[in-house]
């Protein structure tokens, strides 16, 4: 059945207060829940108790202290109904029996490797008891944990600690925990284990000292160092950019390495995927560093746009989740390049939204209907929930902006807000009607801005028109215009940036430099305008839409040499290589000679040969776009295997020509220790990478002598992993040796064996798909674990486009084999894994009918999931 936005109710009772007791046990862990109930004033009077469960066993139940006989209730495995209850407030006891070992929905309480843990986002938290399990619901927990101390002498919950002991007669122990803040049952955990740890405090901007504490594998200490020096600065960082202090004594992470996304806030004590904490020069590369860093700032800004403040129900997920990826993207640029990080945002939008908000899979960043919620935390909630934050802060000023959050946070704090009320705070502090902007959150599918300008030069105007459109999307047909803000900038040919004049625009407009595009189509014309000026446009990706046409090249090529928006500086160079393989793409499917791009081979001989000056963005400007890019780029009719070949021809065509610069650029990055994982030492690497690939791409042999020696002698996880990647491509008995020898160093690594095996999931060429199959099948290999899953079949279904759309279906054998076979234990992992056919309606004729034929079998198997029937279903819809 479908939930749907327009069906909210109220709840009919309230939670104040949920005291929980555990008796941990590997296959029978015993839980107590005695809740306080009571109606609720705007609920409907005299309704039935309804409880939520998921596969629960129900034990014993009590109301106010009296047993209930089975006549009293009826208790399923998804249900406990109580008709008649009184009408003050009461106590329920409820007494369930759940076994973790057996949960390997990793959902609910479960074990990862010998600790156990939870997870009860979405709807977890009704795996461990009977509850009124819904965003809205706000309770105080108290939460008792019992177990063997000998195999959990670790005992974790929410909140503070309050009392420990040992229970006399025997080897078992206690802790209690006491959350004061209200919270919904999705930010309930409990963590018991034997774990290590490591510790730091943290002093508040108030003075009060926070205990801070990282759990780790025994052994793993060390490598929690930069995910704790991450967490400070996210909490120096969220005091000073947003005024907000932490509230609790404590603040506990546990790093598990079973857990089916990237981390949880849940209060006081944020679980993490542990490749979101570990890290060390030896086996983590900079974007890892990277990675960490956002998440652990990600899960800690959720303390206060998540949990202080959280959500009515799961249709405003995007406002705890947009939001906080606003706050992390923006705490990234703080502690990086801006740009970099803004460029690193943009490609992230780019390969996974857009191709999700053109296909079936779209939906609003609020949805209005669901099946399944796990299904809905998508880079469109997500990713582009982050970019209207952003559109918001740019249309109404970062002062105004701040000035709303501080609202927002005095008006909303302790409780289940909505998307209305957010915006309310920013139409109250900016005095705008924002009804046009919430569009932005009902409306799926990205606009296409298109732009026209032409040039008086008897009149020395210029004129600019803009227009909009949104293509029709599943489910909704009419679109109507958004309000987008374009930041723009006008440049004469010789570089000058031109002051804007216009009696079409505000003066504000022209002063910021913003203009905003309301309805279908603005006509702007700029005066003294003294010859063609060259437009930078939709700078610093001010909107998340598709800006349509790119300019011609040799305003591309101007923009790169000059443009003062460095975001605009790096499209240019995206927007110049699109055009060189859509040339090549032309001219291959005519059985024409392979074109030749001079004008952007130049460019990047000038990008590489200044790249000290800023060698991170130079290495984003200098990587052509990627197989992913160019079929989103497409759109339609799609052939892996065309643009591959379009794309190699292209580098070989730079690497040739670029072959001296990228060696002396190869040479003068190299690297001088000790590795430091921060954005300068980073970006040095990264240029070095790109460096090596051109080399290999202009002339194989010295490529491939260059790499091996890297490999060899890499002191970082960074260079050898580039090292590797050059060999990958490169193939022949190198690249099996390296491969062999990276295996023995790592083996009992499992973070370096997740890239292992990606790595070679990834590999563009027709054995790779043989070679996936076998690696299924080797010792490390698990389908149970959803790192080493994604690893290996995620890597080979979203980045390696021509085996996975391999024209005989083999790519797609595998995949449906895989989802199948992880489905009945794992239904959140096997859905997210379908998802990577989002844009297969893209595809030319022949492959479309094999993923359709594919889908369809999928839908008509038996006992398949709610989750994976919900992507399959959409997906053909
Ligand atoms: N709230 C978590 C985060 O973004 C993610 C939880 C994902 N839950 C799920 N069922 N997929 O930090
Ligand atoms: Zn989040």
């Amino acid at each position: 059945v479908p939930v749907r936005l327009t069906d909210y109710r109220p709840a009919d009772f309230l939670i104040d207060s949920v005291a929980l007791d555990f008796r941990l046990d590997r296959t029978a862990t015993r839980v107590v829940a005695t809740l306080t109930l009571r109606r609720n004033p705007k609920g409907v009077p005299g309704a039935a108790l309804v409880l939520d469960g998921d596969e629960l066993t129900l034990v014993s139940l009590k109301l106010d202290g009296r047993a209930l006989g089975p006549q009293e209730y009826e208790a399923t495995p998804d249900r406990l109904t109580l008709s008649a209850v009184p009408d003050g407030p009461f106590t329920l006891e409820i007494e369930t029996r759940v076994d973790p070992t057996a949960n390997t929905q990793l959902s609910g309480l479960y074990r990862s490797g010998s600790a156990y843990c939870t997870q009860c986002e979405a709807e977890g938290f009704r795996r461990i008891t009977y509850f009124l399990d819904r965003p809205d619901v706000l309770s105080v927990y108290t939460t008792r944990i019992e177990a063997d101390e000998r195999e959990a002498p670790v005992l974790l919950a929410n909140g503070n600690p309050v009392e420990a002991g040992k229970i006399a007669g025997g080897s078992r122990h206690y802790a209690v925990w006491r959350d004061p803040f209200p919270k919904p049952s999705y930010l309930f955990a409990l963590v018991g284990g034997d774990l290590g740890v490591v510790r730091d405090s943290f002093t508040t901007m108030s003075g009060r000292e926070v205990a801070l504490a990282i759990y780790v594998e025994h052994g793993k200490e060390a490598r929690a160092e930069y995910a704790m020096d991450a967490l400070k600065r996210s909490m120096r960082w969220d005091e000073e950019k947003f005024g907000r202090e932490y509230d609790l004594d404590v603040f506990n992470i546990v790093a598990v390495s079973d857990f089916n996304m990237g981390a949880m806030e849940n209060k006081g004590l944020n679980v993490f995927n542990d490749k979101y904490v570990l890290a060390s020069p030896e086996t983590a590369t900079d974007g890892d560093y990277a990675g960490i860093e956002a998440v652990i700032a990600h899960e800690y800004f959720h303390n206060w746009t998540g949990n202080r403040i959280t959500c009515r129900d799961w249709f405003q997920l995007c406002l705890k989740e947009g939001l906080t990826v606003f706050r992390d993207h923006e705490f990234s640029a703080d502690m990086r390049s801006r740009p970099v990080q803004r460029i690193s945002e943009v490609r992230g939008l780019r390969l996974v939204q857009f191709p999700e908000d053109a296909g079936p899979l779209a939906h609003p960043v609020r949805p209005s209907v669901y099946h399944e919620i796990n299904n809905f935390y998508t880079s469109t909630v997500y990713e582009k929930g982050s970019e209207l934050v952003r559109m918001l802060r740019t249309l109404i000023g970062a002062e105004t902006f701040r000035r709303g959050m501080d609202i927002y946070f005095e008006r909303f704090d302790g409780t289940a807000a909505t998307v209305e009320d957010f915006l309310s705070c920013f139409a109250e502090a900016s005095g705008r009607d924002l009804s046009q902007f919430a569009l932005w959150y009902s409306q799926a599918g990205t606009p296409v801005l298109s732009s026209e300008g032409a040039y008086d030069p008897d009149a020395k105007t210029f004129t600019l028109t803009l227009k909009q459109e949104t293509r029709p999307t599943p489910g909704q047909t009419d679109k109507k215009p958004v309000v987008i803000p374009v930041a723009l900038a006008l440049f004469s040919e010789n570089g000058q940036k031109l002051d804007l004049a216009s009696r079409d625009a505000r003066p504000e407009e022209l002063s910021r430099g913003l203009v905003e595009l309301t309805g279908a189509e603005r006509r702007l014309t700029f005066e003294n305008v003294p010859s063609r000026p060259i437009v930078s446009l939709l700078r610093g990706f001010s909107a998340p839409v598709r800006l349509e046409p790119a300019p011609a090249s040799a305003d591309l090529e101007r923009q790169l040499a000059f443009d003062d928006d460095p975001f605009n500086r790096w499209q240019a160079a995206q927007s110049l290589a699109l055009r060189a393989i859509f040339a090549r793409v032309d001219a291959a499917r005519q059985g024409a000679a392979a074109p030749e791009a001079p004008g952007y081979v130049a460019a990047l001989r000038t990008l590489l040969v200044g790249a000290d000056a800023d060698p991170a963005f130079a290495a984003q400007a200098l990587s052509l776009p990627s197989v992913i890019d160019l079929a989103r780029e497409a759109g339609s009719d799609v052939d892996p295997d065309v643009h591959h070949a379009a794309r190699m021809g292209l580098r070989a065509e730079i690497g040739g020509a670029l072959r001296a610069d990228a060696e002396a650029a190869y040479a003068r990055f190299a690297d001088k220790g000790p590795y430091r994982p921060d954005a300068a030492g980073a970006g040095r690497r990264a240029l070095r990478a790109v460096a090596l690939d051109l080399v290999a791409a202009g002339d194989p042999q010295k490529g491939g002598a260059l790499a091996q020696e890297l490999f060899r002698n890499a002191g970082n996880m960074t260079d050898r992993l580039s090292a590797l990647t050059t060999l990958a491509l490169l193939g022949g008995d190198a690249r099996e040796a390296a491969f062999e020898s990276f295996y023995k160093q790592f083996a009992d690594d499992p973070l370096v064996l997740d890239k292992w095996f990606s790595l070679q999931a990834t590999i563009p060429e027709p054995a790779t798909t043989q070679r996936v199959i076998k690696l299924m099948s080797h010792p490390d290999f698990s389908l149970t674990n959803p790192n080493r899953l994604r690893a290996l079949i995620g890597a080979f279904a979203n980045a390696n486009l021509t085996c996975f759309h391999a024209l005989d279906g083999s790519g797609y054998d595998l995949l449906t084999r895989v989802v199948l076979d992880v489905d009945p234990r794992n239904p959140q992992v096997a859905a997210r894994l379908l998802s990577s056919l989002r844009a297969w309606r893209t595809l030319e004729a022949r492959r479309r009918a094999l993923v359709e034929a594919k889908l369809r079998d999928i839908v008509a198997r038996e006992g398949l999931s709610a989750d994976t029937r919900d992507i399959a279903t959409r997906a053909l819809a």
